[in-house]
């Protein structure tokens, strides 16, 4: 077993795809674009990793996402010293910067999309995607505070509710044309402070530490990079803040790639609990509204910010 593990790692081009998908996840058809390489050379050295369960695949519909896997223990324990080893003598700078390309490319799609539906989007996403009623579960997580941050506030559908429930709210958008419609709904002189800022949800421009809660409704399925960005929602919260997140259980709903702009087709419970755990998140809560025939099912979960004394020790 020792033996097929190092010679499974020793050849450069699995090296380089390990040390890829230890730092994020993609399909076959982006790996050929990071490598630069054809997809028959790249899902060979793929199998070998995955027999080797070094990697493993997340299957969301028919597409399927490569990463890291952590069920090889001789793996697990050498990969660290493999990895610094690599970033600091061939792991290739050109790699880091393919990535970052496959990113911006997953997050361009759903700017674009919003940009473009923006003044019809409400009514499309009841026609084209209705979830289980959750909005009276949702609001029940949501106490009054005095920061509160909505991550992907789109129309401002949540705004008229959100305004009674803190003293400033914070609207972050990517999209321009989505803010402008929340821009329309809002009133200036209403009971709360609110302000809408053009961000993407990796970089918010929020102050470290300025929340108490960050609110993220149907918005973590267009995450070009989930995991970053619950680091994102880490670092704006202060120390015992709450995230709450709703979105879609897994689905098989294909379409919803092109037709609604979706990079996920849903979560599942055991994703979302690694990328709380590797943001310093601690899950307070978790529960599921099943779906129907007509009607797609929904989570939503609460985590709480450990505390930046906790995490030092
Ligand atoms: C399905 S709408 C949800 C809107 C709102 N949260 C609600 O409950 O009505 C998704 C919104 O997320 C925004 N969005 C998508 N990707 C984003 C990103 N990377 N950063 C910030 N906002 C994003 C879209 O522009 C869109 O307005």
């Amino acid at each position: 077993m020792t033996l097929s593990l190092l010679k499974s790692l020793a050849d450069s081009t699995r090296l380089r795809l390990v040390a890829i998908l230890f730092r994020g996840e993609f399909t076959v058809q982006e790996l050929t674009e990071i490598l630069d390489m054809g997809q028959s050379r790249v899902s060979r050295h793929l199998k070998l990793l995955l027999d080797e369960k070094i990697l493993s695949v997340r299957r969301q519909g028919t597409w399927s996402y490569y990463r890291a896997c952590k069920e090889n223990p001789l793996f697990v324990e050498i990969w660290p010293v493999l990895d610094a080893t690599l970033a600091m003598e061939a792991f290739p700078r050109e790699d880091l910067g393919a990535m970052a390309a496959i990113y911006e490319k997953r997050r361009r799609k759903s700017q674009d999309f919003f940009n473009h539906h923006a003044s019809e989007w409400d009514g499309l996403s009841h026609r084209l995607l209705p979830t289980t009623p959750y909005a009276e579960q949702l609001f029940d997580r949501i106490l009054p505070c005095q920061n509160l941050v909505e991550v992907g506030v789109g129309t401002g559908n949540l705004l008229p509710s959100l305004v009674f429930l803190a003293q400033t709210v914070v609207g972050v958008d990517q999209s321009p044309a989505m803010l402008a419609q929340a821009r329309q709904r809002i009133s200036l002189d209403g009971p709360c402070h609110i302000e809408l800022r053009l961000g993407e949800m990796s970089h918010l421009p929020v102050l470290s530490a300025s929340a108490d809660l960050v609110l993220v409704n149907m918005v973590l399925h267009h995450a070009a990079n989930p995991g970053k960005a619950f680091k994102e929602f880490a670092r704006i919260l202060k120390d015992e803040g709450k995230v709450v997140i709703a979105d879609l259980l897994p689905h098989q709903y294909e379409w919803a790639r092109e037709s609604l702009a979706d990079l996920w087709l849903g979560f599942e419970r055991g994703d979302l609990e690694s990328w709380l755990d590797e943001a310093g998140l601690f899950l307070a809560d978790y529960r599921t509204i099943h779906g129907t025939a007509d009607r797609q099912g929904v989570f939503i979960l609460e985590a709480i910010k450990r505390c930046t004394e906790q995490i030092t020790k």
